[in-house]
């Protein structure tokens, strides 16, 4: 009551809307559900009631409030995750996942821009077993764009002209590649493509302990995944090329990038394979380079496993309820209908019919 009070049509209160809406999104991020999870219903039931949801992206300049409610999010998104990460999923559990799920799809036909500019950050603290919650995430495209449809035949993603402009991503990863000497490194291997012990002790800088399921530092990996790719357009755009198949090859940053698929346990290469995927979104320059990544990865894979993984992470994200990110479905459709991959040679594709049909 209260707060629509506040939010009136009044001209002395609409000077301080935003002061009002500041001090509601402090005083929610107060009231976490992990720092008060009796009050977690009540609190899902405010920060995605229709008024302050529309108060808070819909206020103008645009965006001012994006940043205070993307955290309110991750408060919710961190709260569910230990719960989410074991499926272990109680009834009041099941009851607040569904409602963020609600929630999500509100966002998704509403403030879709929103979802973009966030998705990392997002990402980052959702468990990587969540697959439909981070494909209502990553399906998100801003309004004014027309997708082409993954289905057409010969589709020329190389021709589109969104594969040239890179999506903002309100989310600074970079200051996340840490201690500050990896990151000093990992610039120096990038520069000069040597020396080659950074590429022998990547992986120990991404194990954080011992114990199977959280062996790897998930954000550093997301971080240093990202980093990498978006120098990777850089480097390729500076010698007047773009990226495709052929020019991000014979790199340092296909070095580190094949390095991880080849040096990294099970358990780390699916959250590194994860990482790539969760760039595969509407036509943008970070979706092509990622795809061509993805794909090059497994046409050059030395073992199987590789390729095996490759494919259950795009089909895990593939047979839950749509929506698909579109990304997501022209990489897959390229690996299954490019003779060059060779795809329907390999002995994983026919282990069950579910699979092969
Ligand atoms: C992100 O952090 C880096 C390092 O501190 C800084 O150089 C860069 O300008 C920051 N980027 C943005 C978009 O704030
Ligand atoms: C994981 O990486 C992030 C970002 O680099 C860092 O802030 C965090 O402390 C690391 N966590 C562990 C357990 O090392
Ligand atoms: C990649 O782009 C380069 C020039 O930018 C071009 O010469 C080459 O044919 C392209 N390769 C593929 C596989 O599309």
């Amino acid at each position: 009551m209260l707060f629509l009070e506040l939010n009136a049509p009044d001209h002395i209160l609409e000077a301080i809307n935003y002061q009002i809406l500041t001090a509601y999104c402090h005083t929610l991020h107060i009231l976490r559900p992990a720092k008060s999870p009796g009050f977690s219903y009540a609190w899902l039931e405010l920060i995605s009631h229709r008024l302050f949801l529309g108060r808070m992206l819909g206020l103008t300049p645009q965006q001012k409030g994006w940043g205070m409610y993307a955290q309110l999010l991750v408060d919710l998104f961190k709260y569910l995750a230990p719960f989410l990460r074991n499926a272990e999923l109680a009834k009041p559990v099941t009851l607040l996942y569904k409602g963020t799920l609600r929630v999500l799809l509100v966002l998704l036909h509403d403030f879709p821009e929103f979802l973009c500019d966030y998705h990392y950050g997002f990402c980052d603290v959702i468990p990587p077993n969540c697959i439909q919650m981070r494909n209502l995430i990553l399906s998100a495209f801003p309004r004014n764009m027309r997708l082409p449809d993954p289905f057409t035949p010969n589709l020329k993603v190389d021709m589109l002209s969104e594969i040239s402009h890179a999506p903002r991503v309100l989310t600074n990863f970079t200051t996340m590649i840490l201690p500050h000497t990896f990151k000093k490194d990992l610039d120096t291997y990038l520069k000069a493509r040597s020396p080659v012990t950074f590429l022998s002790e990547l992986r120990s800088n991404l194990q954080v302990c011992n114990e199977p399921g959280l062996r790897y530092n998930i954000s550093l990996m997301n971080a240093l995944v990202l980093y990498v790719g978006t120098q990777a357009i850089s480097y390729i755009r500076n010698k007047g090329l773009a990226p495709n198949m052929s020019t991000i090859a014979h790199s340092a940053h296909m070095d580190i990038f094949q390095n991880l698929a080849v040096d990294l346990d099970t358990e780390g290469r699916y959250l590194f394979l994860n990482a790539i995927a969760n760039q595969l979104r509407y036509p943008n320059s970070h979706t092509h380079y990622f795809s061509c990544t993805l794909l090059y990865l497994f046409a050059e894979a030395n073992t199987e496993a590789i390729q095996e993984q490759i494919t259950r992470v795009l089909l895990e994200r593939l047979i839950v309820n749509r929506p698909h990110p579109w990304g997501l479905l022209i990489t897959f459709i390229e690996l299954i209908k490019n003779p060059t991959y060779k795809f329907w040679n390999h002995e994983f594709v026919h282990c069950a019919p579910e699979i092969e049909k």
